[in-house]
Order: structure tokens, then C-alpha cells, then sequence
């Protein structure tokens, strides 16, 4: 539970701080190696970056279109077209906005009612909880149960109420690494269009894809005209700071996002627009080089997280993965972590942080491995004398 802050509303009491923060400042306070918080320690590609500062010196530096820029939004569809086989209308149909965290955020103050319900699975990304207490709504959670993180479809079912407004997916998934089958977006689908509800799919993580191709939810028959997909340059490109997302849908739930977005940061990122509109039509090669490069880390941090004598869950997206560590302490996630930034100089996080049912989450821990190879080896090291 956090903190109580005297001025703050109800809605929010339970979302006063974050894990992160307190993981992040325990990795300076111990000189420990950061695997905690989700951002990569090398920088997106040189064509970017390079896009970016020029887009500066050549005046782009004012408000951008409330959609955002033209060039962006055919880059967007282009791309969408390319790898998932999504169509979308550059012009009615694409939306870009301060991160794929404004697209959630817009999403859930614009459609849901005071007292709708969300359903969403469990563990989830932190922002789906506030954003859903901001809107006024409830969450409604359906877990997933490792090694593999499947789900009941039942509990999908049972999770569906008269006041359920959408479904929240996340896939490749934060915490857990899962990429959700085909069978699985099937199950979902079915309730969707069974219930006639919105689905929302967040899939930032489209690229990091390491067994098997992404499948955007969106592309299964009969929903694309309810689903909104939002992606964003963050991890495709690895540039967190730069937060330029997207949601692409049908026009009329474009314009009841754009509703809420156009009063929360009206637009942002100018000069960044144009760079990651770059980079999406001329960095296919590097993705799949970045994507190469993400497995081998996965595959170094896994092989030294079990020889630490971790128990390691299967990851095959994200840059994440989950270790169980009750073969190595009876210790609860929370604590454990904290003593091992102590014991070893190395930060992770205690999933828990992920769940509202904590006895569910209480022996996790999940790890970031998209950080530098000699940085992860001498992480690996630290985690070896442990004992
Ligand atoms: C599942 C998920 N969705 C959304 C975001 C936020 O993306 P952005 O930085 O584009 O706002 C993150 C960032 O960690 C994430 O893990």
C-alpha cells in the first residue's frame, strides 16, 4: 500500500508512488546494476536521432496538428499494414499521442462511465489501475497462471458484467514476457464480439517478439471495427524519453479518444514526430537486428539467473522475464529484492507490485534484460555470490 497524501481524492490514495521509484533510488543508494525500471541503457538508432535534430534546426518546433503530423500518421499505416496487417485511414483513423501511456489514459476517461467496469488480465502494467481510477471506473481482473501465464477462459467469461465497458489487452506482456497465442486472442475475441465490447490492446512490445511473429488482436475477423491498438516509438526504437505513441481504430472511437487527449497534453513531441515517422519507414533491417541481439541477452540473463539458482519462466517477448524464488528464500518478493540489492548490488522487481491479489505474485520477480551485454555478465556475476 502507498503512502496516504492529505490533499489527493479517493480515486487515487492507492497510486501515490511507484515501485519503480523506490527500486530506481535503492539501485543508486546501493551502487546496485538497475534490471528494475523498464528502459534500455543504449539509444535508438543514428538515422533517428539524427531525423530529430534536424527536424529542430528546420523550425519544427511548434504545435504539431492535434493528430499529429501527417508524414507520422501514413508512416503509422504503413507500417501497420506491413507487419500486422491492419488497415487504417492515415486521416481519420490514427491518432498519436504523448506515449502509448496518453493513448491508455485517453482511452479509459473516454469511454468508460462513472462505475463501468474494466476488465484486464493479471499481473498487469501498472498505468491500467490509476487510469481506470481516474476514469471513475472499476477494475475487474482475470489472472494468469505460470509457468505458462494461460488464463481460464471461463474466468474471462465470469469476469463479464452488465457494466463491463471494455477488455484491457496486453500482448507481448509486461510483467510476465507472455505472447499470447492465437488460440488465446481467439478466446477473447469471442467474448468481445459475444458481449459487444471495446477491446483496447496495448502492443507496445510488437517488435520484441522472439519465438513467433506478433499478432495484433485487431487483425481477427470481426474486430477490427471494435478494438483500439496502441503502439509506441519506446521500445521499438528505444527511446523512452522521446514519448510518441499511437492508437489507431475505427473514426468514431478516434474521435472520442481525441476527446479526452486534446485535454490532457493537446499534442507533443514536434520535432520527434517526424523522426520516429523516419524510422518506421526505413528501420525494418535494424529491427530485426535489435530483436536478434534482445533473445541472445534474454538467453545470457536466464542461463545466469538459474545457475544463480533462480527458477526461471519462459519469456518470448518483452524485455522482460520472471524468476519464482522460493527455490532460494522463503522470503516474500519485496524483501527479497531489497536484500539483494544489499547482498549483491543488483535491483529487480518484486511483481507483487503487478498484481491486486498479492499471494498470487508474492515469490516473482521480474527482470530487464535489454541493457548491455558486459552490464548484464557483470550482473550476472554479482547474482553468482549471492550466497
Ligand atoms: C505494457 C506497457 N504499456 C505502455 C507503456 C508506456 O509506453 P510509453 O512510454 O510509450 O508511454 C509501457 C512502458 O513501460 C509498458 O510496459
Amino acid at each position: 500500500m502507498t503512502a496516504r497524501i492529505p490533499y489527493l481524492n479517493a480515486r487515487l490514495q492507492g497510486y501515490t508512488s511507484t515501485i519503480f521509484s523506490e527500486m530506481s533510488a535503492l539501485a543508486v543508494a546501493t551502487g546496485s546494476i538497475n534490471l528494475g525500471q523498464g528502459f534500455p541503457d543504449t539509444d535508438g538508432p543514428d538515422l533517428i536521432k539524427r531525423s530529430a535534430i534536424r527536424a529542430i534546426e528546420d523550425g519544427h518546433n511548434q504545435y504539431p496538428p492535434l493528430n499529429g503530423i501527417s508524414e507520422l500518421r501514413s508512416a503509422i499505416a504503413s507500417h501497420h499494414k506491413r507487419h500486422n496487417g491492419l488497415d487504417f485511414d492515415p486521416v481519420t483513423e490514427i491518432l498519436v499521442t504523448a506515449g502509448a501511456t496518453e493513448a491508455i489514459a485517453s482511452c479509459l476517461l473516454s469511454l468508460c462511465e462513472t462505475g463501468d467496469e474494466v476488465v484486464m488480465f493479471e499481473p498487469y502494467y501498472d498505468s491500467y489501475a490509476a487510469c481506470t481510477a481516474m476514469a471513475g471506473a472499476q477494475r475487474r481482473t482475470v489472472p494468469l497462471r505460470a509457468p505458462d501465464w494461460s488464463f481460464e477462459p471461463e474466468a474471462l467469461e465470469n469476469a463479464i458484467t452488465n457494466r463491463t465497458r471494455l477488455i484491457l489487452v496486453n500482448t507481448p506482456h509486461n510483467p510476465t514476457g507472455k505472447v499470447f497465442s492465437l488460440a488465446e486472442l481467439q478466446v477473447i475475441a469471442d467474448v468481445a464480439r459475444r458481449h459487444d465490447l471495446i477491446v483496447v490492446t496495448d502492443e507496445v512490445y510488437e517488435h520484441l517478439v522472439y519465438e513467433s511473429p506478433h499478432v495484433s488482436l485487431a487483425s481477427l475477423p470481426g474486430m477490427a471495427e471494435r478494438t483500439i491498438t496502441i503502439s509506441s516509438a519506446a521500445k521499438t526504437f528505444s527511446v523512452t524519453g522521446w514519448k510518441v505513441g499511437w492508437a489507431c481504430a475505427r473514426p468514431e472511437l478516434i474521435a472520442a479518444i481525441r476527446s479526452a487527449k486534446q485535454f490532457l497534453t493537446y499534442v507533443n513531441a514536434a520535432p520527434f514526430q517526424y523522426a520516429i515517422a523516419e524510422g518506421l519507414n526505413q528501420c525494418d533491417d535494424y529491427l530485426v537486428e535489435a530483436t536478434a541481439l534482445l533473445r541472445e541477452k534474454r538467453d545470457l540473463l536466464a542461463a545466469g539467473l538459474e545457475t544463480a539458482g533462480f527458477k526461471v519462466l519462459p519469456s518470448h517477448g518483452t524485455f522482460f522475464l520472471t524468476t519464482d524464488i522460493t527455490p532460494l528464500s522463503d522470503e516474500d518478493g519485496h524483501t527479497f529484492c531489497r536484500e539483494l540489492a544489499q547482498r549483491c548490488g543488483v535491483v529487480a522487481i518484486p511483481s507483487s507490485a503487478f498484481y491486486d491479489d498479492k499471494a498470487s505474485g508474492w515469490h516473482f520477480v521480474r527482470w530487464m534484460f535489454s541493457k548491455r551485454r558486459e552490464v548484464l555478465e557483470e550482473a550476472v556475476e554479482r547474482l553468482g555470490r549471492r550466497q
